[in-house]
């Protein structure tokens, strides 16, 4: 901490600056925070709109609660930022706040050595891992130019979230691949309104981006790679089950389970409202290149759609790519009356040796879907 001192000097007095180690203060309202310790994180999100995150170890269990940020605070990470391993369950950031701008600085890095948590059982099983970042109540913001590396779990939990901006995010969960990272989801999105995500690269083991529920979100010039793919859903069983308009453009996934999916919970209520994916590309997709399902269960999909959603207004447009020959081009599942309004023009998934099978049901007539 600096603070200052009067100090006379003959008969002026002199502002002294006095510095403790922790913390720098170059204005009253510039702050910095490094070393190992969050003791003076609420006084400084108190008094500063202008907060340097520097080269800060976060002490095990404990959470960068950035969740006293003044209205129109910066927050800009330098060097780098690393956690201590406890096994739990919660956050290692959050953030809330109004006109919040939190960047990654030239040089920084998350580093949060996610090797530590990888047991190859993700979140539900195995070590309790902690998520990387959430938002809870974040409005009015923007998140640019993070770069993170290997997560213990989900990387990105936007909840309860308006008017948000993430740009330029690099997620490296590569050596997930082999070393058992699971369920390390991109960005996952609950109850939130006017999210956008762009220009963001996200190599992990679950879904590239994945919203439950929540109005107006832009996915828009991302790449995804060795994921779950570009997923709406799983829809249902939650405190929210309403997807509404989500425009999903110029993406590519490659080396991923799917490319394009929407899953629905078998049995429960719903609905997928005004959806758009366009100019979305695919590379070497092992499961299913597009794949909408009314079956979906956490623990596998039962086979067997069931009503109770409505999945309506369903654009793709310009999706080209192709899957491996064990892949499957094209499913959907849906039980009858789900599915309407849906307009596919310019879908061209190929590579399946299943090309010729007929892999739809509860499709809409006249949708331009071909399996
Ligand atoms: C705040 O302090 C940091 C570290 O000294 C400096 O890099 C940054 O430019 C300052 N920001 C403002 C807005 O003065
Ligand atoms: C957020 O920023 C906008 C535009 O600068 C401003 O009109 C609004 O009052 C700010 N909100 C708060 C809570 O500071
Ligand atoms: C598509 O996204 C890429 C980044 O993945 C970007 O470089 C390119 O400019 C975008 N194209 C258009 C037409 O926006
Ligand atoms: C869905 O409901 C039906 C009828 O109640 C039941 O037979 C079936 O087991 C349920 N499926 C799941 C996955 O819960
Ligand atoms: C369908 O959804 C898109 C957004 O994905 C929206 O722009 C369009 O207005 C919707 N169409 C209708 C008829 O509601
Ligand atoms: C496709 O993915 C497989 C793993 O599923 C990988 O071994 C192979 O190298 C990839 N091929 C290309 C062309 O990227
Ligand atoms: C579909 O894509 C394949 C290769 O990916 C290409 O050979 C074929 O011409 C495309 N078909 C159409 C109708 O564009
Ligand atoms: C889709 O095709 C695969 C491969 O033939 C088959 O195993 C699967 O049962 C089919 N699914 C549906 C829903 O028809």
């Amino acid at each position: 901490m600096k603070y200052y001192v009067a100090v006379l000097i003959g008969v002026a007095t002199v502002i002294v600056p006095v510095f403790t180690q922790d913390l720098n203060e170059d204005a009253v309202n510039n702050c910095t925070l490094t070393g190992g310790s969050l003791n003076n994180l609420n006084s400084i999100q108190q008094r500063c709109t202008s907060i340097t995150i520097q080269d800060l170890t976060v002490p095990a269990g404990q959470t960068l609660s950035l969740t006293a940020l003044k209205a129109g605070s910066t927050v800009t990470f330098n060097g780098l930022i690393r956690f201590g391993y406890a096994e739990w369950t919660g956050d290692l950031i959050v953030v809330s706040g109004t006109n919040i701008t939190i960047i990654g600085g030239s040089g920084h890095l998350f580093d949060c050595h996610g090797e530590r948590w990888w047991d190859g059982l993700g979140a539900n099983n195995g070590k309790l891992k902690p998520t990387l970042f959430q938002t809870n109540n974040l409005l009015y913001s923007n998140v640019r130019g993070l770069r993170i590396k290997n997560t213990p779990a989900r990387c990105f939990a936007i909840q309860s979230s308006q008017h948000v901006v993430f740009s330029n995010i690099i997620i490296d969960n590569l050596d997930g691949n082999s070393n058992g990272g699971h369920n390390t989801d991109g960005f996952d999105l609950n109850e939130n309104n006017d999210i956008t995500i762009q220009y963001s690269q996200i190599v992990n083991q679950d879904d590239c981006f994945a919203i439950n529920s929540g109005t107006n979100c832009y996915f828009y010039h991302n790449h995804c790679s060795g994921g779950h793919g570009i997923s709406i859903g799983s829809v249902g069983d939650r405190r929210s089950n309403v997807v509404r308009n989500v425009h999903v453009r110029n993406c590519t996934v490659v080396n991923s389970e799917n490319g394009i999916r929407i899953k629905t919970i078998a049995n429960a209520t719903g609905q997928v409202l005004d959806i758009t994916y366009e100019d979305v590309t695919m590379q070497n997709i092992t499961n299913y290149g597009i794949v909408v399902r009314g079956d979906y269960r956490n623990s596998g999909p039962t086979g067997h759609p069931t009503g109770g959603f409505s999945i309506k207004n369903l654009t793709l447009s310009n999706i080209q790519g192709w899957v491996q020959r064990t892949a499957i081009n094209v499913m959907v599942l849906l039980a009858g009356g789900v599915a309407s309004e849906w307009r596919w023009t310019r879908v061209n998934v190929t590579g399946s040796r299943f090309a010729h099978i007929n892999n739809c049901t509860g499709v809409p007539p006249n949708s331009g879907v071909e399996c």
